[in-house]
């Protein structure tokens, strides 16, 4: 059945509510394009209306721009793609002077991706951010390897993972906090209960009520490579499934 058939008369598909919440944010509808699969959103202005979106999360940002992994940088797999994009980024500074300002303009919830190699990185970009209008979320990423502790993932820890939300916790203040988690763990229950606990905590320690719901938390992707590519057996961080 066309979907525009299920309307009844006198509607418009546009009628519809399909609006969710994660958190505290409502978005228009649930379509959220993922985090490094949309650039900044407006690489694709021209094949979607941004606005029919429910919101996109932009390509993870960093302190300082980074250059990213050398090409060639996907693989197909008998099952999927593998990238190894190596968090190429503008770096937030760039972002802020650059892309939000356009960004701005478009109505829709832009969440943005935030992650660093130490705990001070991600406050840093957190702390940038908290002085601009715009962005509706922070999206954070613990996959990736804290420089300080022998490039162990900060989101393969509970205690680390919980540090790392803490810190984030306290320095966002003005909008909702997301919290990636990584798959590549043993027991994920374990780190989701940390990162929510320390994200509790932080809420009472800045002392507003406004934040009691704002912090969602969530899986980030799958991991189950077992090709025999040998450029993708060096890459399974990055697997997808066709
Ligand atoms: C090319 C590419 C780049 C990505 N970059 C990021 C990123 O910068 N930050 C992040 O948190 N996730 C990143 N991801 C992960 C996606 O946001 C998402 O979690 C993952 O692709 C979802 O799993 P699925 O592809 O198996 O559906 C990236 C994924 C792809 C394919």
């Amino acid at each position: 059945m066309n979907p525009a058939d299920a309307v009844p008369r006198g509607h418009s598909p546009a009628d519809v509510d399909l609006s969710v919440t994660v958190g505290t944010l409502r978005l228009r509808n649930p379509i959220l394009a993922a985090s490094g699969t949309f650039g900044y959103g407006l690489e694709f202005a021209h094949l979607v209306n941004l606005e029919s979106l429910g919101g996109f999360v932009t390509k993870g940002l960093s302190k300082e721009p980074i250059e990213g992994a050398p090409s060639p940088r996907m693989c197909e797999t008998p099952s999927g793609m593998l990238n190894a994009v190596g968090l190429q980024n503008v770096g937030v500074r760039t972002f802020v002077s650059e892309k939000l300002p356009v960004l701005r303009k478009i109505d829709t919830a832009i969440v943005v991706n935030v992650f660093g190699y130490t705990l001070e990185e991600y406050v840093e970009v957190i702390r940038v951010l908290e002085g601009e209008d715009g962005p509706a979320a922070y999206e954070l990423n613990i996959s990736c390897p804290n420089v300080k502790k022998g490039g162990m993932q900060f989101g393969s820890d509970p205690a680390m993972a919980a540090e790392v939300v803490s810190a984030a916790r306290r320095a966002a203040v003005k909008r909702p906090l997301w919290v990636k988690l990584s798959p590549l763990v043993t027991d994920i229950g374990l780190i989701a209960k940390a990162v929510v606990k320390a994200g509790k905590q932080d809420r009472r320690a800045i002392g507003s009520g406004d934040q009691a719901d704002h912090l969602a938390v969530g899986m980030g992707n799958v991991q189950d490579c077992k090709c025999t590519n040998p450029w993708a057996r060096g890459h399974r961080d990055g697997f997808r499934r066709a």
